[in-house]
């Protein structure tokens, strides 16, 4: 029989699955500097509100959506009632087309690392007082994507708050991060200043394991667990 290599053992796992073994979060090397690619968005781009549904002070800018286009129509809508309402069958990887969003080289980096396995993804801003309430992003045993995080601005505590199984998170800004969203959590603004976020969902294969390889070995999280 066939000697089992690393890889022929990681392909046994989906990304998110084997990510989720070293933690709930997980710091990656990917950087953006947030100042330069808000200054940019600002300078190019509309913010939409984010589910017009509810009267949150949350806004949204999409990344990938439907056909290129940034109105937010439907994938910054609730698609569960967006769905329902139109007798549509939407969900995370019907949005995959990439918006003039994902131009901005630094972004555009990490999304070519990942190929067409980039789902619904976006930019989140959350003005004072926005929240999201206590939710898991998955209902369902079958995870078919998983969340790369982006701290941009204002997105630590003691004003703004995200938690994620009861503990608080405090990220460094522009760094892409794994944050295992099936368990519960919750964002709040209680600042005074809007927050920024960039949200990417990625496609749970085993396929884009090199993506996966470079997320997990090569964070500086998890090599310095190994050289203790
Ligand atoms: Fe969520």
């Amino acid at each position: 029989m066939k000697k089992q290599t690393q890889t022929d053992r990681l392909n046994n796992n989906s990304a998110y699955q084997s990510m989720a073994l070293y933690g709930q979060q997980l710091k990656t090397r990917f950087y953006i500097n947030p100042d330069n690619f808000l200054d940019w968005v600002y300078a190019n781009h509309k913010w939409v509100q984010y589910n017009p549904r509810k009267q949150i002070n949350r806004y949204g800018l999409s990344i990938t959506s439907l056909n290129g286009g940034v109105d937010g129509i439907p994938d910054l809508d609730s698609l569960r009632e967006y769905n329902q309402e139109n007798e549509t069958n939407y969900n995370e990887k019907d949005f995959k087309t990439r918006t003039p969003v994902a131009e901005y080289p630094e972004l555009k980096n990490i999304l070519d690392e990942f190929g067409d396995s980039v789902f619904r993804s976006h930019l989140l801003r959350l003005d004072p007082g926005g929240f999201f309430p206590p939710h898991r992003d998955h209902k369902e045993p079958f995870i078919d994507s998983f969340r790369l995080i982006v701290p941009l601005q204002y997105t630590n505590a003691p004003y703004f708050n995200f938690v994620i199984d009861g503990k608080i998170t405090n990220w460094d800004s522009g760094f892409v991060y794994f944050a295992d969203t099936t368990k519960e959590h919750y964002l709040f603004n209680g600042g005074g200043n809007p927050s920024y976020w960039i949200i990417l969902n990625i496609e749970n294969n085993v396929k884009n394991k090199n993506s996966f390889l470079i997320i997990v070995f090569f964070s500086s999280t998890i090599s310095r667990k190994l050289s203790h």
